[in-house]
């Protein structure tokens, strides 16, 4: 048995394969991920196309265990993807499938092309799904489908992308595995994760395993303080370990969190996206991301929403919370001291945020280079469980 660690539709994997297990096998009976389907088993049906590292492979011909250190997109990871949204809709309409067994793997294909097509040059589309067999519909159905959602794209002015957001060459999976393809690459681990969550990445939504909520207030208005969670960053700014690793854009952010939990440093570098409702005041940001060191990593989800108090002079900020954590520090960071170092950060998060609104930035400190540091957190969680203990000895 060899043991390897992949990223399965945005969560880390960690699980033990015979060396001669292929990929699909593997999704479809340890995970259960059955939406990847078996055909031929040889390379030449498509039914098991699913993305590695972004790119459309055969999961039939492809070992799980070469998959180690790769990111692995399968159907079920494209469920709130907006160009196979468009696409699952397009089927429909066009009657672009009967007993549905090709779909999936058609479906990755076709995503495929609405990325890199500049055009709906049908001579390209049945080119590009030619590994793709379908025994029920002709391909007319199919194509038509293709056709319509890549000319509906590029009228809604989406342009292709040129590679289709492929940023690395070279065999799929070859720069994401284990041992030569790193080195080969010339590029460090944690370049490849800074790399791989760049802009042109999707993140995925994903269920957080714990989620909780925190609130604090402001002296500001809402559209004030929505305007200023707008600004990306200075909201990084105020977050204590934050830093950008990149230029945000209203969508997107890339950054490095520094935090210390018990023994353990960690530095996640990750991606996020943004979304943000002016008409609710709402929004929510989804990211992921991976501390080399010590090999963990994480999802988060952060909801906000800003209620009018105080007659609309001042604002509460609902937050809720979800996060997922693998890896050694999913060991060590127990729930509650997880949510002390999120009480600790809302808090000194909205004192920054109330000196930037105030235009006091200057006395906002910059932490950027400084740890969340847990043992403060550990200390404040032994008082307050010992304050507890005194008062039940006193009441009893
Ligand atoms: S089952 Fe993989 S190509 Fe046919
Ligand atoms: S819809 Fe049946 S194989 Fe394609």
């Amino acid at each position: 048995m060899t043991t390897i660690g992949i990223n399965v539709n945005t969560r880390a994997v960690k699980i033990s394969v015979e060396p001669r297990t292929h990929l699909a096998d593997f999704l479809r009976d340890q995970l259960n991920l059955t939406g990847t389907h078996l055909g031929c088993e040889h390379g030449v049906c498509g039914a098991c196309t699913l993305l590695i590292d972004d790119m459309p492979a055969r999961s039939c011909i492809t070992l799980a265990a070469a998959c180690d250190g790769a990111h692995i997109t399968t159907i079920e990871g494209l469920d709130d993807d907006e160009i196979t949204t468009e696409l699952r809709a397009a089927f429909t309409r066009e009657h672009a499938l009967q007993c549905g067994y090709c779909t999936p793997g058609m479906l990755i294909s076709a995503r495929d092309l609405v990325l890199r097509l500049d055009t709906s040059d049908e001579h390209a589309i049945r080119v590009g799904l030619s590994g793709n067999l379908c025994r029920c519909t002709g391909y007319v159905g199919i194509v038509r489908a293709v056709r319509s959602v890549i000319d509906e794209r590029r009228k809604r002015g989406i342009p292709p992308i040129l590679g289709a957001g492929r940023e690395r060459l070279g065999p799929v999976g070859s720069c994401n595995g284990a041992g030569t393809g790193r080195e080969q690459a010339g590029l460090s681990s944690a370049g490849l994760e800074e790399e791989r969550l760049g802009g042109t990445t999707t993140i995925s939504d994903f269920v957080p395993d714990k989620v909780f909520d925190e609130h604090f207030t402001v002296a500001s208005p809402p559209d004030k303080v929505f305007a200023m969670f707008g600004d990306i960053e200075q909201i990084a700014a105020s977050l204590p370990g934050v830093s950008l690793t990149g230029n945000p854009t209203p969508q997107h952010v890339k950054g490095l969190i520094r935090v210390k939990l018990g023994p353990i440093s960690a530095g996640f570098r990750g991606a996020a996206r943004i979304e943000r409702d002016p008409n609710t005041l709402s929004g929510r940001i989804v990211g992921t991301g991976n501390d080399q060191r010590s090999r963990s990593s994480t999802q988060g989800e952060i909801r906000y929403r800003l209620v009018p108090i105080n007659g609309g002079i001042a604002t509460r900020v609902e937050l809720s919370i979800g996060y997922s954590l693998q890896g050694i520090l999913a060991q060590i960071a127990r729930e509650g001291l997880v949510r002390g170092l999120a009480a600790r950060l809302t808090t000194e998060f909205a004192r920054n945020l109330a000196l930037r609104l105030s235009g006091n930035a200057a006395s906002a400190p910059t932490r950027q280079a400084q740890s969340i540091d847990s043992a403060s957190l550990i200390f404040e969680q032994l008082r307050i469980l010992v304050r507890k203990i005194l008062r039940r000895t006193q009441n009893g």
